[in-house]
């Protein structure tokens, strides 16, 4: 098969079809590009949302059916040619770079004239004695989700290996089904690269207090099992926890080898510049794979593990294929439900010095502010939906939180807003 226009014109060929590629998909055509659009993914699924894979469809609250980002009707309406279950296996540029030839898993080739990267993460594996007996789970997409679902119905005693979002979201659905569980997390708190120490400790006890065992700064060294399943997950101190299930949750990897197959620059991550244009400026890239500079964090490039970096890095992917100019970069944000436990976090915290709690940790309604030189960065907000609303809208118009009155809860964050500053981010 060559996927080729009438007229000749090969069009653009994403790879990935994530949320990222999907949204790439989809500003293609918002901006009025009119040549073809093909979107392959290896999921034998069209894209799907992810997030709820790990809350409310593992807890049981929500069916297959519900995940689907957008119908087949939206796909042929746009002319957007998703081709899932097909992993592109090749890919050659010609020689002026401007185009090329990927060849695909299903014995076909399909031409492009642009060309853009959505490849997403996979989970990082284990790699100890007994990583491959049966009941040892990842999570990341629809069939793991699917699978992992069926073992909890089944399963009595589960450990979590990682107190990440994955693991601890798993362990909160695991427990909420009445299972015993324990997670084991190598750093001593819980989160840790995601939210800072007042959220690791909130997360520990009230996890602790609905009767999940945290086990902290400890590594797992092996894993048992009997008849070929997992029977015990052995620690460093030689402990063994009796488990006939155990969930991985211990981050992921970017996708990079169709990149560092093309020569693009990769170092943790596709590297991209702020028009998520790779090392050729003719492909771009979005999304988890990439590593990219942020202009809040002007030190070091980042790379932003959420659907709100994938989607918005892939608006910009758009504008930089069709040569508009890119929108401007929006606040990072993130969210994950633990059982009932909403953390919302605005901003990135990395680089605070200091810190200020507005509400009580104990009602399991509070949030914590971050500040650096005097000014407000990044806030993380449990079950508090208002106090996030107001932290995200402060970052996107780069104004600061009144620090000398943001705790009292009786005034909405809102109200504490400074001036806006000329360097708004968008939202
Ligand atoms: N044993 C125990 N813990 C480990 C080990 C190990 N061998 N290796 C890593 N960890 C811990 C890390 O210290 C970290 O706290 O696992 C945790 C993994 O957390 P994340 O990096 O947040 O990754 P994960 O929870 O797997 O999430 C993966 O899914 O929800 C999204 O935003 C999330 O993109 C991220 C992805």
């Amino acid at each position: 098969m060559t996927n080729e226009h009438p007229g000749g014109t090969a069009g653009t060929l994403i790879i990935g079809a994530g949320e990222a590629g999907l949204q790439l998909a989809v500003s293609l055509r918002q901006k009025g590009y009119t040549d073809p659009v093909t979107l392959i993914g290896a999921e034998d699924q069209s894209p799907y949302q992810r997030p709820p894979l790990s809350k409310a469809f593992l807890g049981g609250d929500m069916d297959e059916e519900n995940l689907a980002l957008r119908t087949e009707e939206f796909y042929s309406k746009h002319e957007i040619d998703v081709l899932p279950g097909t992993r592109v296996t090749d890919i050659v540029l010609d020689e002026e770079g401007h185009g090329g030839l990927a060849t695909t898993s299903r014995d076909g080739a399909i031409s492009f004239s642009k060309l853009a990267l959505t490849t997403g993460s996979r989970p990082r594996k284990l790699n100890l004695p007994g990583k491959d007996l049966d009941g040892i789970c990842y999570l990341r997409g629809i069939p793991d989700a699917r699978s992992l679902r069926t073992r909890l119905a089944k399963a009595s005693r589960v450990v979590v290996i990682g107190g990440g979002f994955i693991g601890l979201e798993a362990a909160a659905a695991a427990r909420q089904r009445g299972l015993a569980v324990t997670v084991v997390e190598t750093f001593d708190r819980l989160l840790q690269r995601v939210a800072a120490p007042p959220i690791s400790d909130f997360y520990k006890k009230a996890h602790e207090k609905r009767g999940i065992d945290i086990i902290l700064g400890s590594g797992v060294t092996s894993l048992h099992g009997s008849d070929k399943k997992v029977s015990g997950v052995e620690l460093s101190d030689g402990t063994v926890i009796p488990a006939d299930l155990v969930i991985v949750g211990i981050g992921v990897e970017p996708r990079t080898e169709l990149a560092e197959k093309l020569g693009l620059a990769c170092d943790r991550g596709i590297i991209v510049d702020s028009g998520a244009r790779t090392s050729n400026p003719d492909i771009v890239a979005a999304g988890d794979c990439t590593i990219q500079p942020h202009p809040r964090y002007p030190a070091e490039s980042i790379r932003v593990e959420s659907v709100q970096n994938a989607v918005d890095q892939a608006k910009i992917a758009a504008s930089s294929l069709l040569g508009h100019p890119s929108p401007a970069p929006a606040v990072p944000w993130f969210w994950s439900d633990q059982g009932d436990l909403k953390l919302q976090i605005a901003g990135l915290s990395n680089g605070y010095d200091d810190f200020l709690i507005r509400g009580e940790p104990d009602t399991e309604h509070f949030t914590v502010l971050y500040y650096r030189d005097g000014h407000f960065i990044a806030a993380d907000a449990v079950n508090s939906p208002h106090d996030f609303m107001a932290a995200k809208r402060a970052l996107t118009l780069g104004s600061t939180i009144d620090r000398s009155r943001a705790t009292e809860t009786g005034l909405p964050l809102k109200a504490l807003i400074g001036e806006p500053s000329t360097e708004s981010l968008r939202n």
